[in-house]
């Protein structure tokens, strides 16, 4: 349906073509998909919906007219922050995702460090894996990144993010546990770090918020996640991820009431009336905050608790079973829900193309790169699949040992290129493409699964290929090499690395 139809259609025949356009979509009504998506029932989806439908058209613009909606806000940001012990000052709003509430915390801490210290070049200090909102938030709001690497145990290096300390320093970020490998940050340290140098610290909780306190309650042992950690002044935590809300509702809260006035946006000239807003959004979605709301009053505690509970124990399967796959290892040791795992030999057994074996079997399984891996987000729906799960995992694996071509065939390919080659700017150009063009009114859908469209490099395949198996087997060979040989220049990028390439492979063969 490219256009607009001149008579409306019978409600049915919208309903049925909605339907269809849903065909191909992930199945997550059965559990078969590991991110994106958190689903219990269909019983408890209709009940959501009919709490979404009471308030679809109200809005929470103006907190003024529809008190509704300033209620189910005021218990939400309330829960939340017994949920997190954020004390008796917290303050905080809903948001319509992670993402709004991490990219409002950078503005809060930029405008609250400009104000408080007249900080101009605002810099923030986060881990390679925060999530990729904290990115978009410091491009979007001028903050200049200062990128942690990870220490040994895929957590954020506390010597590092020292060492990037300094008076332009709004923020440091730690995450509870972060998307890619579900780790959890030494948020204790973190906060300590702080404290001392007065820099206000913030946890991502966004994915863990409602999953971590739950997991404490039901005896789970967790070092320290949230505002009881000394120096902790904010957090962000989505009720649509594990408080199984409906899509659009997230909460961003601060220990102390004088950062959330740093968030807030006032016009109070404005020709349209006085104006204030606690958010990004203008039109704030009535519809989820009550579904929201809805949901933490159905679950109520001990419901979360047994969610939590299960879900452990659907993890620790999940753990136990890759364990047991020699091929296969965990990263670091996440202790909740979130985990990624990776091959043993990246070449002979390609991780990628253990997730295109999965995927051909239908599950919808997220790839991460730096490292090559697989990732997993666990919930309580996905009991009764674990076991078809592993099994499958297994196959996979068996189909895939000792094939090491199939790491340039089917999805597999542009991640084994993009994640290896480092053609940084070109890859961003023609993703940036690609994706634009998905957006022109009647593009189809979005494909980024060609790895040569996005790397360029369709000529080079041999050599090529050949390199990247090189650095599977030795991340960041590639780097290095064209460092050191200070091959820079986009347009000579491609040749550089085949001509490095060629070099690494002869000495290779001369060994
Ligand atoms: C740690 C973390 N922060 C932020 C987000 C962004 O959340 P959203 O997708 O709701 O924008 C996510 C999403 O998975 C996340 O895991």
């Amino acid at each position: 349906m490219k256009t607009i139809p001149e008579y409306g259609l019978p409600y049915e025949e919208v309903l049925a073509q909605l339907e269809a356009y849903g065909a191909e979509d992930p199945d997550y009504k059965s559990a078969k998909t590991w991110s994106l998506v958190y689903y219990k029932d269909a019983e408890y989806t209709h009940f959501l919906s009919q709490a979404f439908e009471k308030y679809m058209s109200a809005n929470g613009l103006n907190p003024t007219a529809f008190k509704s909606l300033k209620r189910f806000e005021n218990d939400i940001v309330a829960f939340t922050a017994e949920l997190l012990h954020a004390g008796e000052n917290a303050t905080g709003c809903v948001t319509s995702c992670g993402t709004e509430s991490c990219m409002l915390a950078v503005k809060t801490y930029r405008d609250y460090a400009r104000q408080t210290k007249h900080i101009t070049h605002p810099e923030m200090i986060v881990s390679q894996t925060a999530h990729v909102a904290w990115f978009k938030g410091a491009e979007y709001f001028g903050v200049k990144l200062r990128v942690v690497p990870l220490d040994e145990n895929y957590r954020i290096d506390l010597r590092e993010v020292k060492k990037r300390i300094n008076r332009n320093t709004i923020m440091i970020l730690g995450s509870a546990p972060e998307y890619p490998h579900g780790i959890i940050d030494p948020i204790a340290e973190l906060g300590a770090l702080g404290k001392k140098h007065n820099i206000p610290v913030h946890v991502d909780c966004c994915v863990g918020g409602y999953l971590l306190p739950f997991m404490e309650q039901a005896g789970a042992q967790l070092p320290l996640f949230d505002f009881r950690a000394p120096g902790v002044t904010g957090m962000t935590a989505d009720i649509h991820k594990y408080g199984f809300a409906a899509k659009g509702c997230s909460c961003i809260l601060y220990a102390d009431p004088a950062y959330f006035r740093a968030q807030c946006f006032v016009k109070h000239d404005w020709p349209g009336g006085v104006f204030a807003s606690p958010a990004l959004l203008g039109t704030r979605p009535g519809g989820a905050y009550a579904a929201a709301w809805a949901a933490i009053r159905a679950n109520g505690r001990q419901g979360y608790i047994e969610m939590a509970k299960q879900t452990m124990e659907n993890a620790d399967r999940i753990r136990n079973g890759i364990r047991e796959i020699p091929e296969l290892e965990l990263i670091g040791d996440p202790l909740c829900s979130l985990i990624s795992y990776r091959s043993v030999d990246p070449v002979n057994c390609n991780i990628f193309a253990i997730g295109d074996q999965m995927q051909a079997k239908g599950w919808h399984i997220d790839r991460l790169q730096h490292p090559d891996a697989l990732h997993a987000m666990i919930t309580c729906a996905h009991t009764d699949v674990v076991d078809a799960y592993l099994a499958d995992l297994r196959e996979a694996v068996d189909a895939v040992r000792g094939h090491p071509e199939l790491a340039f065939k089917g999805d597999a390919a542009t991640y084994s290129v993009v994640g290896h080659l480092p053609l940084d700017r070109i890859v961003k150009k023609n993703v940036l493409e690609i994706f634009a063009k998905g957006y022109e009114t009647g593009a189809g859908d979005i494909e980024l699964s060609d790895g040569a469209a996005i790397t360029g490099n369709e000529k080079l395949d041999g050599i090529v290929n050949k390199l990247i198996l090189k650095d599977m087997e030795k991340p960041g060979l590639l780097r290095k090499s064209i460092t050191a040989a200070k091959v820079s220049a986009v347009g000579v990028l491609s040749a550089g690395v085949a001509a490095i390439g060629a070099g690494i492979i002869k000495k290779g063969k001369k060994k």
